[in-house]
């Protein structure tokens, strides 16, 4: 299946429960000074929470934008780190809770994305009894594949209590698909805690019912809420059955490329795949900025940018490439010699943007 036919399904799948298909919002939050970039399907949904937004419905579903830097040092390093990737979301302002959000969540994951039930495990923060039923007893996940983790782990943003950011959050539950013992550590007592890549973490279901306010405290929202979050490139890796998020469909376009400019071989040494895939994560990223208004630059939100370009390049040439090549990545369209943006969006089931004006 393709990841484009993944996002389709999600959001539509969600259409039928009667939720309203929202766009993305730029990558420059809209709504929340207090953040550089957006890094989760909810930040513009944070006064829906906060029970001071205007919008008119009450549960939505968005394919989200995403950047996030803080695990900058592991893309291309693991099979699932992105700094730019798109998450996919259903949410719930006031109306539905953790019943309908466990049960259509394995729904989709079951019956639409035909995912077999016996390789799905999942989480629930320590002492969410209510979540822990609702998956023992309504969905029927056996008692040995629901486990109970603390705040690192189960609530959302991590340590929120503890830790901060102030502002909306909650308990949350995940949902993990096994890889098999032969992936990861190979230890028996494995479980999706473990660093090791045995188990994926495919969607987080947060239960966002508090506000935390200066010096940890949780102030019960106004009602109770709902924000989930799938990794599209992560989901497009299990149900492609590749080894990762770089190598799905929407990535080989870009490696290919990166195989054509610098004639090595992303398959040969894993320091050289590495490399490639920095490059391809950190150009889609600059690319998606600049197409929502950053140019890079010495401060803030440009600054970011710059530091991506420059590890980018500085990769490239790591790779033994002496001129300027991002303009080539991608550029490979039969007619007219477009670049990633319009590439992309040909991987993603459209006709290259650019031949077709
Ligand atoms: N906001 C949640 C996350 O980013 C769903 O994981």
């Amino acid at each position: 299946m393709k990841t484009n036919e993944i996002r389709n399904k999600f959001l539509k799948f969600f259409e039928r429960k009667s939720h309203v298909i929202w766009p993305s919002d730029s990558l420059v939050p809209q709504n929340d000074p207090t953040l550089l970039f957006t890094g989760a399907g909810m930040n513009q949904f944070k006064d829906m929470f906060l029970g001071k937004g205007n919008l008119e419905f009450k549960k939505a579903t968005t394919c989200q934008k995403c950047l996030r830097t803080g695990d900058i040092d592991n893309v291309g390093r693991t099979a699932s780190h992105h700094t730019f990737f798109e998450m996919l979301g259903n949410f719930s302002f006031g109306d539905y809770f953790k019943k309908e959000t466990i049960e259509w969540a394995w729904e989709f994951l079951v019956q639409e994305l035909k995912i077999p039930e016996d390789r799905l495990s999942v989480s629930v923060y320590n002492d969410d009894q209510e979540s822990y039923e609702i998956w023992e007893k309504y969905v029927g996940v056996p008692k040995a594949k629901i486990y109970r983790y603390g705040e690192k782990d189960n609530f959302w943003p991590a340590n929120a209590p503890l830790l901060g950011p102030n502002g909306p959050c909650g308990p949350c539950s995940e949902i993990f698909f096994d890889q098999g013992e032969r992936i990861g550590c190979g230890r028996k007592e494995c479980e999706p805690a473990c660093d090791c890549d045995r188990f994926v973490e495919i969607w987080n279901l947060v239960f966002t019912q508090y506000d935390r306010t200066e010096g940890g405290k949780l102030t019960p929202l106004p009602h109770k809420n709902v924000d989930t979050g799938m990794g599209l490139e992560r989901m497009a890796r299990v149900i492609q059955g590749v080894q990762t998020n770089f190598d799905i469909d929407i990535f080989s376009p870009i490696i290919k490329s990166l195989e054509e400019i610098t004639q090595v071989k992303y398959n040969g040494q894993i320091e050289h795949a590495i490399l490639m895939r920095r490059i391809a994560d950190h150009v889609k990223a600059c690319v998606f900025c600049i197409s929502d208004g950053v140019l890079p630059g010495n401060e803030g939100r440009g600054y970011v940018e710059r530091r991506l370009l420059r590890r980018a390049i500085r990769d490239g040439t790591q790779l033994g490439i002496k001129e300027c090549f991002f303009i080539q990545i991608g550029a490979d369209c039969k007619q007219c010699n477009a670049g990633i943006l319009s590439r992309y969006q040909a991987a993603s089931g459209k006709h290259c943007t650019d031949c077709e004006e």
